[in-house]
């Protein structure tokens, strides 16, 4: 501190300190943002929205299927104005219970099919922003140590000798995990996917909250093996982590990772402000930048070298209509408390 100000009271001081403010971040008004990606995600999107925009922008940072349930809780007087990311299927869900508002922004035709398809499917009410695949991560140190195969296929994953060795997140708050269990239900038939997830329930160590906690933990060396998206396990292993990505050998499934208007949001101008510069390839960038390897929805945007090649993965043809309707979540995340959560191992 320089000798003149020692002479001022620390009010004044932090007074001075205030006053002092950049133009472009004069406030010109509000914005809740509800992000359900990494962090570094969510906090690069609000740094740099409310950089350009001077709009001041508030994060909760909650999983997709916990988001859902928030906006459900809140919607006689909603507190969030955009629901930024997470897995596309919860977005369906909120749009079809009206929890969304549609918006067809102008920037809806510089996206890519599958992300326009998204905003279509729910009259508009959300959109595609990213796409993922899901498959496996492992940790090769931990299982060289143990002398376990890298698993390839979904069926490796049940095998008696992975007991205890694999981590996946909980389907009601993680849409990473519901991903997981509708991939399984379309790949096997509902009755042989079921008995397939009591049977990785043994091989389960914790069901985590969300969606990342279980690739963290490989990398961590906690845990062997995880169910994640694929572009998670990039994430770790670009860190420096010993952390491997395995796309399965029966097919996978993917997300559309969505971006949708709070219905009765109290900053709507710049909620629609906030999803035209959502879809556009330059803020598209910023997930790069933070280390996310997802593949952009803006056709423009460039996809960043180390993420997974959706040419290279067998991919199913999911059904975002049904898994992404919520009866059918519901009646799935019920059977799945029921006949698999809550059994003893
Ligand atoms: C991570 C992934 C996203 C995904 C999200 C879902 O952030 O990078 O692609 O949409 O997880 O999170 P959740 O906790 O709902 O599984």
């Amino acid at each position: 501190m320089t000798r003149a100000y020692r002479f001022l009271s620390p009010i004044v001081l932090l007074a001075a300190v205030c006053s002092w403010t950049p133009p472009s971040a004069l406030a010109q008004g509000n914005l809740n943002v509800y992000c359900s990606v990494q962090a570094e995600w969510c906090q690069a999107v609000a740094n740099e929205f409310q950089r350009q925009t001077g709009i001041r922008v508030g994060l909760t940072l909650k999983g997709s299927g916990e988001t859902l349930a928030q906006v459900a809780a809140e919607a006689a007087n909603p507190r969030g104005d955009v629901w930024f990311g997470g897995t596309g299927d919860p977005h369906l869900a909120a749009a079809e219970q009206n929890l969304t508002l549609a918006y067809k922004s102008p920037n809806l035709d510089r996206l890519h099919d599958w992300a326009r398809r998204q905003a279509e499917q729910s009259g508009f009410k959300t959109v595609g922003i990213y796409a993922g695949a899901l498959g496996f991560g492992y940790n090769p140190e931990l299982l060289q140590r143990k002398k376990l195969p890298p698993p390839t296929c979904w069926r490796d994953l049940v095998k008696p000798e992975y007991r205890d060795e694999i981590q996946v997140a909980n389907p009601n708050s993680s849409g990473t995990a519901y991903t997981a269990v509708a991939t399984i239900v379309q790949l096997f038939g509902e009755e042989e996917a079921f008995r397939y997830l009591r049977q990785l329930h043994r091989n389960v160590n914790q069901y985590t909250r969300s969606g990342v906690g279980p690739i963290k933990a490989v990398a961590r060396g906690e845990t062997s093996i995880s169910i994640s998206f694929m572009h998670d396990g990039v994430t770790e292993a670009v860190a420096g982590f010993p952390v491997k990505i395995q796309a399965p050998c029966e097919g996978t499934g993917f997300e559309v990772g969505s971006l949708s208007i709070i219905k009765g949001a109290r900053n709507l101008d710049s909620a629609r402000k906030f999803a035209d510069w959502a879809l556009t390839a330059a803020a598209q960038k910023l997930g790069a930048e933070s280390k996310q390897f997802q593949v952009p929805s803006n056709r423009e945007a460039q996809l960043p070298p180390q993420a997974p090649r959706f040419a290279d993965i067998k991919l199913i043809n999911y059904d975002f209509a049904k898994y992404g309707s919520s009866t059918e979540r519901k009646r799935l995340l019920d059977r799945w408390e029921k006949e698999v959560n809550s059994q003893a191992k």
